[in-house]
Order: C-alpha cells, then sequence, then structure tokens
C-alpha cells in the first residue's frame, strides 16, 4: 500500500553516460514516485501514479528535479570539528589535529553526540548511504551504528585498525584489533541497512601483523568491504617504503595480505605506479577520488582518465575532514576543476551518474540504492538549481535544458539547493 508519493522531475541514470550516452537516464519532467515500506513501489508520470493511490499524500516538488540520494564513498564521522584545520600536509595534519580529535571517541557519549550530528548533516546535504571511517574505539562504532539504525539509513562503517605511530590513546594490537573487530561484524553486519568495512587505517599505522590480521578478517567475511588510504601524499609513499622494505609498492602492502577485491575502497590513489593501477584494475578494487581533500592537505591530482581506460573503478568522496566540505554537490565542483588542470573533462551527466548510481555500482549496492526504481529502497534527495539569487539568475537564459541545470547546481549548489532528502521514504532534512 503506498502511504506517501514524491512528486517532481524525476532524474535517474541506468548506465554511465561516458559509455552509454544520453540513453543512460531517464527524466520524467512531471513524474512521481510512489513508496510503501521504505521502498519505491512506482515511478512514472505523476497524473498515473497519483491516480492510482487515491487519498495518499503528495509532497509536491513540481519543477524541482529528484534524483536518488547522493552517496559518499569515503569519509570520517570523528573529523567533524578537524575539518579547515590550517596549514599541514598529510603527516603533520595527522598528528597536530586529528588523532588528538579522535581520543576524544574513548567516550560513549562523544561518539553518540558526534553521530547524530553527522548524520543530521550528511542529510541535509542530500547524502543518505556513506561509507565511513570510525575511530580505533568499538565504542565509536557502536555509537555510529546506533543512530543510522534509529534513523533507517544505508550505511557502511568500521572500526579503525592502528597499532603503531599513533598516540598510545588511539592504538590497539593485531589480536585486539581483530577481536574487537570480529564482534562489530558480529553485532552489525547486515542488521537492517548497516554493513561494515573492515578499516585498517593506512599501512603507516598497522604493522605486518596487524595487516594479516585484517586479511583473516577480510577471508573469513568474503562480503564484508575493506577501506583504507593509498598513496596519498609523497612523505607518506616514502615512510610506507621505509616500514615495508620488502614490499615493492604501496599496494603491494594491502596486496600481500589479501586486502585488494571488489569490496576494497581505496582513497585517494594519487600518486600510483603503472603496476599499482593494473593491479587495482585486476582485483575490481575500487579507487576514492576525494578532490577536496587532495587539494586542501596539497596531495595531489586525481587522474581519472588514466584510472578508467586502465579499467579501475572509480568512486567520489568528500574525505571530510581532510576533505573541506560535506556537500557531494561542492565535491563534484572540485573535482571537475582537479581534472580540469589535466586537460580532462567530467560532463554533469557523468557526474550526477557518479553521485548516484555510480557510486552505488561502486559500493555494489545497486540493486539496492543509487536509482529510483520499484523495488529500490526510497533514498532520495530533491534538488534546486534556483536556490540562490545568483543560481536563479543564472538560470534565467537555461531553462529547459538539463545538463546546464546539472552544472549549476554542481559549481554552484550546496546545501541550500537540497530541498529536501528522503531516507526510506521519510523526509529528513530540518527533521
Ligand atoms: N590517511 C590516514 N588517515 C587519514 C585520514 O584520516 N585522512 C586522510 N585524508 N588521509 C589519511
Ligand atoms: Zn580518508
Amino acid at each position: 500500500m503506498t502511504q506517501r508519493i514524491v512528486r517532481g522531475r524525476i532524474l535517474t541514470f541506468r548506465d554511465d553516460p561516458r559509455l552509454a550516452g544520453p540513453g543512460a537516464w531517464r527524466l520524467i519532467d512531471d513524474g512521481a514516485a510512489a513508496i510503501a515500506d521504505g521502498r519505491i513501489a512506482a515511478v512514472g508520470e505523476a497524473r498515473e501514479i497519483i491516480a492510482a493511490a487515491p487519498g495518499v499524500a503528495v509532497d509536491d516538488h513540481s519543477g524541482r528535479l529528484v534524483l536518488p540520494g547522493l552517496i559518499d564513498a569515503h569519509i570520517h564521522y570523528p573529523q567533524t570539528r578537524v575539518i579547515g584545520s590550517y596549514g599541514a600536509q598529510l603527516l603533520d595534519w595527522l598528528n597536530k589535529y586529528t588523532f588528538v580529535e579522535e581520543q576524544k571517541f574513548a567516550d560513549p557519549a562523544h561518539s553518540a553526540s558526534v553521530a547524530r550530528f553527522f548524520l543530521d548533516e550528511l542529510f541535509r546535504q542530500g547524502t543518505t548511504t556513506a561509507c565511513v571511517y570510525g575511530t580505533v574505539h568499538p565504542a565509536s562504532v557502536d555509537a555510529f551504528f546506533a543512530e543510522a539504525e534509529r534513523r533507517g539509513a544505508r550505511m557502511i562503517a568500521g572500526k579503525a585498525l592502528m597499532d603503531r605511530n599513533a598516540p598510545a590513546g588511539l592504538t590497539d594490537t593485531a589480536q585486539s584489533g581483530y577481536d574487537e573487530t570480529q564482534a562489530l561484524i558480529g553485532r552489525w553486519r547486515g542488521r537492517g541497512r548497516l554493513d561494515y568495512a573492515i578499516t585498517p587505517r593506512f599501512a603507516v599505522t598497522s604493522t605486518e601483523a596487524q595487516l594479516e590480521a585484517a586479511g583473516a578478517l577480510a577471508r573469513e567475511h568474503r562480503d564484508a568491504y575493506v577501506q583504507t588510504h593509498l598513496s596519498e601524499n609523497f612523505a607518506e609513499i616514502a615512510l610506507v617504503k621505509q616500514l615495508f622494505p620488502s614490499a615493492k609498492t604501496y599496494l603491494e602492502v594491502y596486496a600481500r595480505h589479501g586486502l585488494l577485491g571488489p569490496r576494497s575502497i581505496f582513497g585517494h590513489c594519487l600518486h600510483l605506479e603503472q603496476s599499482e593501477v593494473a593491479a587495482l584494475a585486476e582485483s575490481d578494487s575500487i579507487a576514492a577520488f576525494c578532490p577536496t581533500s587532495n587539494l586542501f592537505l596539497g596531495s595531489g591530482l586525481f587522474d581519472k582518465q588514466r584510472l578508467d581506460a586502465a579499467g579501475v573503478r572509480v568512486a567520489l568522496a568528500t574525505d571530510v575532514g581532510g576533505g573541506t566540505s560535506y556537500s557531494m554537490l561542492a565535491t563534484a565542483a572540485e573535482g571537475y576543476k582537479v581534472l580540469q588542470m589535466s586537460g580532462q573533462s567530467w560532463p554533469a551527466a557523468q557526474i550526477f551518474y557518479q553521485m548516484t548510481l555510480g557510486n552505488a555500482r561502486a559500493l555494489s549496492l545497486a540493486d539496492r540504492i543509487g536509482s529510483i526504481a520499484p523495488g529500490r529502497e526510497a533514498d532520495l534527495v530533491v534538488l534546486d538549481a534556483h536556490a540562490t539569487p545568483a543560481m536563479a539568475h543564472r538560470m534565467e537564459s537555461h531553462e529547459g535544458d538539463l545538463e546546464e541545470e546539472l552544472f549549476v547546481l554542481i559549481t554552484m549548489g550546496d546545501d541550500r539547493a537540497v530541498a529536501q532528502t528522503y531516507v526510506a521514504g521519510r523526509a529528513v532534512k530540518g527533521a
């Protein structure tokens, strides 16, 4: 039984416009989605959807775009008070700001309060699913999952595994990290809309023994995700070479413990050797493009064309708090500019595909989220390309041109352009 109808200009992707052209998306100008039990029951012309469900409440967003909820493939929830920290590159930034802040998550009440803020903020920005790092403290992940569950959101998260090169308040051991991860997986994996990511933070903060334990976890839980960082910063890469002298490349440190695969998400991937690109492609691993973070920390420019050409799966991500915006729209704008710097183009339709179905595919979730179709979970975002005077002014000469509108949303849009967000069919922006 339909419980709610969302009416507007429904836009959903069937495929990547880079490969499939304009046939890759479907726009229904006066469209509607019928929602029942948190899922899309039907989608089509508004008049038909409304006629088929008499008496059902209609949320009328006529004139605005209704898209699948945006997906963020890499973000750190304990870094909400680290975002925008001045003047450091990766390793100093971690030591000076991040590792100080993350120690506060030993306190479950602090974790719970930040988790509430964080999810409010994601929803305000139209993000409905994210791949999230906790801290080393299992309670940080319990707090996050509990809050995500309460809100009915589809979220992936994991406890950071770190057994060296960090303050004592922020380290586990190979054994305790393994045991705590097993327990968290037992508690949360597959519960409602939640899934788990085994999270060795990066090679610098894990011993060989801990990476081995992470590999064992990945083998024991083949459908769980793996998330980590790879080849972000030159000093980091030099340190990894020093810490793992027998590894030929940074990626090999992870590969020899079985940490590559179709559910493994590698943040950054900026300074890769050709053999690393080939290994990412071969293993079906995912490279997360984190443009605001890469610029803010002075890390480097992502080479999407090179990875696309090699057949590496790419996702888009904010990487807050190295990243400087929770908004996937603002993140995409920086991504566009980064690619411009190396003469690469990224048309608006491809970018919107990436933030929705593309990221859903990268997370192996395309059968559940990322498109507006019967049976999919009802996570939606309503976008208004006229949200600010400057946007409305810019749009005046381009009404009716979808690709212009999408590009304005990316280049000028942020939370102000998000008119509403739905999670499992419930309106959650400002809720
Ligand atoms: N590498 C290891 N940890 C982090 C982190 O928290 N943020 C970023 N950007 N890179 C990392
Ligand atoms: Zn990160």
